[in-house]
């Protein structure tokens, strides 16, 4: 599932970044530009985000 359509970012590519060590949405937005644009997927990434933290 695409999380950021204005980047395209995928659900896949949050959970790599995590698997790498980031944990924050600043991490995400300044590797990956999630939230860059029209800032409409923040909630989502942010809760996949957690979701992905919560299954390490
Ligand atoms: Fe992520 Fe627009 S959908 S910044």
């Amino acid at each position: 599932m695409i999380v950021c359509v204005c980047n395209n970012v995928s659900e896949k590519k949050i959970h790599h970044a995590v698997d790498t060590g980031m944990s924050t949405m600043s991490d995400l937005r300044t590797h990956l530009n999630v939230g860059t644009c029209c800032g409409k997927c923040a909630g989502c990434a942010r809760q996949v985000l957690r979701e992905c933290i919560a299954k390490k």
